[in-house]
């Protein structure tokens, strides 16, 4: 199986489990309908990349880390899209979960996802106990404070907001997470796999200013403006559009440079440079490509 259809199956799977009965009805159509169809999948499939890339010697162990790692994500959009945070009408391409569901659903829906991701994890253990536990970690450090997605969107309500630990810990940390999160599932240290995650965090977050400077809310699938509307700061403001793509894409060589040693590590490369050809907005991609893969 390609990666696209372990994540599927495993997402799929602890989707059914959850809706097993006597499970509510609304909720239980709320979860499939938050997860299906997914994004872009970019957090399990570098996961999956990092684990290929050490080895995989416990597949089963990797796709559900794969899967608590999307479904954390997916549950951290939910929230993010609520009246009280960023009150978004749509999420890829549809209706997001509270306009389609009603708040309650939703904030229902977000919880039930966390608690779905950490019981992957613990219901996985069996395959290895210790690498259970380190996964478990790794993902309660980069969901909660004050390293994870709760930090971060917690600085969106301070007075003064240092703008690198915003971002780190809102789009970072669950890059950071699919790094370690993939070595650890292959018996790795996770220690050594932080930088990377966290280059291809700090790479995504540009993509991620560009994309809503740039894009339309057909093409993107939900609301765009939003840095500029919230007057977050943000890398098009600061070093316009050209700026923030060269930028993006020294990070992404930065990225390269620091894999670590191990059998895959050629892949990896290739896995970062097509990531990059899919984060470069479409107008810059082809005569991006040679210089971020350094041809
Ligand atoms: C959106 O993430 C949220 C941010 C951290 C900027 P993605 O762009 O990965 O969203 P999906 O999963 O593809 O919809
Ligand atoms: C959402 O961040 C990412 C989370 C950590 C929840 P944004 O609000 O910047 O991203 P979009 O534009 O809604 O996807
Ligand atoms: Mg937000
Ligand atoms: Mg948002």
């Amino acid at each position: 199986m390609g990666f696209a259809d372990r994540i599927e199956t495993a997402i799929s799977r602890a989707i059914t489990k959850g809706q097993t009965a006597p499970s509510p009805g609304k909720l239980a159509s709320a979860l499939h309908y938050t997860v299906t169809p997914g994004g872009a999948r970019i957090r399990p499939t570098i996961l999956l990349s990092v684990a290929a890339a050490c080895g995989d010697d416990t597949p089963k162990l990797a796709d559900s880390a794969a899967a608590a790692l999307e479904l954390m994500h997916c549950a951290s959009l939910v929230h993010d899209d609520l009246p009280c945070f960023d009150d978004a009408d749509t999420r890829r391409g549809k209706p997001a979960v509270h306009r389609a569901f009603g708040e309650p659903l939703a904030v229902l829906t977000g919880d039930s996802l966390i608690i779905m991701a950490f019981s992957i994890l613990t219901n996985a253990a069996a395959l290895s106990p210790a690498r259970a536990i380190d996964l478990l970690k790794v993902l309660a450090e980069r969901s909660g404070m004050p390293n994870g997605i709760c930090a971060g969107q917690g600085w969106e309500s301070e007075d003064i907001v240092d703008l690198s630990a915003y971002h780190r810990a809102k789009t970072g940390a669950l890059f950071i997470a699919a790094t370690q999160m993939g070595a650890i599932s292959a018996g790795q240290d996770g220690e050594q796999w932080e930088e990377l995650g966290s280059r291809i965090g700090e790479a995504f977050q540009v993509a991620d200013d560009l994309r809503d400077a740039l894009y339309d809310e057909e093409t993107l699938g939900k609301p765009v403006g939003q840095d500029d509307l919230h007057g977050r700061p943000n890398a098009v403001t600061e070093h316009g559009v050209h700026g923030a793509i060269e930028r993006m894409r020294d990070i992404l060589s930065g990225a390269i440079s620091s894999i670590p040693k191990c059998p895959g590590e050629a892949m990896l490369a290739k896995m970062v440079n097509a990531q990059a050809e899919v984060l470069t907005p479409m107008k810059w991609r082809a005569s991006n490509h040679s210089k971020i893969a350094g041809e």
